[in-house]
């Protein structure tokens, strides 16, 4: 089958939804003899729940994928057994510390109203077209280097929009790469590798890159913490795992280099992609959809005042809803692969083999009627709306955009405050328009982005809204001039 799969690669989620809805959810895929490419492609929530949940003990991600995604080395996102049971708990105490979402949800906010504001209102004035998935994915990108290294904003959200820098460019020719190796038998990925060409060429140098950048940001953090200046208060991830007690985890070693390395790149890959690309695919459906940005601006109204609080934020159970709906039909992370220890079957009666490959394609799950209904295909914010207006969480086996059961996603909640502050901001002060013409269509790859970008043009609402004592111009350090 994998010529045939090879073929429709380009179109590879739509194709996962066609094949799954005509095999009653699950499909077994044969590769070729002898290359270990046979697979089982899942959207049946039985399984589902089965494999993440109630017999979770016998299925992990498993060396092979550990060896794809080598780049990430022993991260929490490829890390399986002890080790993995280790990682998830020292994340886990510092997702849910004060102190750690007070500086996220910080820099956040620096960011949006000294980077993405005056860049809004630059495009606005000038009637300018922009990418939106190119502004939204810079955006993340630098508050996710902030949040995790703790080190100065890498600001690449300047009206000249130039080239990104060194270290998004790695993380975007690792995210490609890995994705070819997925479809690829793993000898011919291995031979490209030894002989430096192609794909592997590139994953190569994006490799030697982030490590080297990696070195840079642990040594000086190392310097800093050392420094008569550190206060001891810094709350980014990196300082947070330097200072871990390491009797508490075992496995843990936070005086090691590749622990921190190891570390910060699952972090940064966890958190930066998967919030650009949930914002890139809302706003088009908002485009789609201009009822729902009514309802949104509605409730944004009657919520405030807007005190950029969790408590205003948690008001907004409808642009919530309408958040989750995107994710439905377009999952930022579109498929979660598993492999069995032992030899099991799965409640639907498929057999599965030790080692053999298990994916369930997320995007394939939002849109399959016998999940979700015939109006699967639609998108409709009030289905996660109850009548006295609450919001309707469905079981994570259904709506497993942030994974289910105990490898669930940690940076959930940190990813909705985040996402609601970014559309209230933009809803509240400015109409978009996308430009037409243009093709809308996923990219293969681990996270669901637009294959030509989302461009668009942008009007102010209200010229007063944004007060300018509220802005905090960001300064472009290669043009050494303010944005504003
Ligand atoms: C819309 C945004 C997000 C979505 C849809 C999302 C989705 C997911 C998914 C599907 C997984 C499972 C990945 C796998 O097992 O292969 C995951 C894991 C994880 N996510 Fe998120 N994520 C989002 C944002 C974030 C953010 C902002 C962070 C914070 C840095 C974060 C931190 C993590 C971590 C640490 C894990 C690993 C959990 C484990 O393996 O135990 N995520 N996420």
């Amino acid at each position: 089958m994998l010529p045939g799969l090879l073929v429709e690669f380009h179109h590879i989620y739509d194709f996962s939804v066609e094949i799954l809805r005509n095999s009653n959810l699950t499909f077994t895929f044969k590769g070729p003899w002898c290359c270990g490419m046979d697979m089982l492609f899942t959207v049946d929530q039985s399984n589902i729940r089965h494999i993440m949940s109630s017999n979770f003990a016998n299925y992990t991600k498993g060396p092979e994928f550990k060896e794809i995604f080598d780049v990430l080395g022993e991260g929490i996102l490829t890390a399986d057994s002890e080790l993995w049971k280790n990682l998830r708990k020292a994340s886990k105490v510092m997702f849910s510390h004060q102190g750690f979402r007070r500086f996220s949800m910080s820099t956040t906010r620096r960011k949006l109203k000294g980077g993405l504001v005056p860049l809004l209102n630059h495009f606005a004035e000038e009637g300018a077209v922009l990418d939106l998935q190119d502004v939204f994915l810079r955006f993340t990108s630098d508050t996710t280097l902030v949040t995790v290294t703790g080190s100065a904003d890498p600001r690449s959200l300047s009206i000249e929009m130039q080239e990104v820098d060194e270290f998004a460019k790695a993380l975007n020719d690792v995210a490609e790469g890995v994705m070819y190796r997925h479809v690829k038998p793993r000898f011919l990925w291995k031979l490209q590798r030894w002989f430096g060409f192609g794909q592997e060429k590139k994953l190569s140098k994006a490799d030697a890159t982030l490590k080297r950048m990696c070195a840079k940001f642990i040594s000086a953090k190392r310097e800093e913490i050392t420094s008569h200046n550190f206060n001891g208060e810094a709350e980014d991830l990196l300082t947070y795992h330097m200072k871990l007690d390491a009797t508490k985890y075992e496995l843990l070693n936070p005086s090691d280099d590749k622990f921190l390395r190891d570390t910060m790149l699952a972090l940064i890959l966890a958190g930066r992609d998967t919030t650009g690309s949930a914002l890139t695919w809302f706003f088009w459906l908002l485009s789609e959809n201009p009822q729902v940005v009514s309802k949104i601006r509605q409730q944004i109204n009657t919520s405030l005042p807007n005190d950029e609080s969790m408590q205003f934020l948690n008001k907004l159970v409808y642009l919530h809803g309408a958040l989750y709906e995107a994710m439905r039909l377009y999952p930022p992370v579109p498929f979660e692969r598993m492999s069995p220890i032992n030899q099991d079957v799965l409640p639907s009666g498929h057999k599965v083999d030790a080692s053999m490959k298990i994916v369930i394609f997320i995007y394939a799950l939002g849109r399959m009627e016998a999940v979700w209904g015939q109006d699967a295909l639609e998108f409709k914010p009030e289905r996660w709306v109850s009548k006295t207006g609450r919001l309707i969480e469905e079981p994570s086996h259904k709506f497993f955009t942030f994974n289910a059961g105990p490898r669930s996603c940690l940076g959930k909640h940190l990813a909705m405050s985040l996402m609601k502050t970014v559309v209230v901001e933009i809803l509240q002060n400015y109409d978009f328009k996308v430009v037409q013409g243009q093709k809308i269509e996923p990219a293969p790859g681990p996270i669901l982005r637009m294959k030509h970008g989302l461009r668009v043009t942008l009007t102010k609402r209200f010229s007063d809204c944004i007060k300018p004592d509220s802005v905090e111009p960001e300064q472009d350090t290669l043009n050494g001039r303010y944005l504003d």
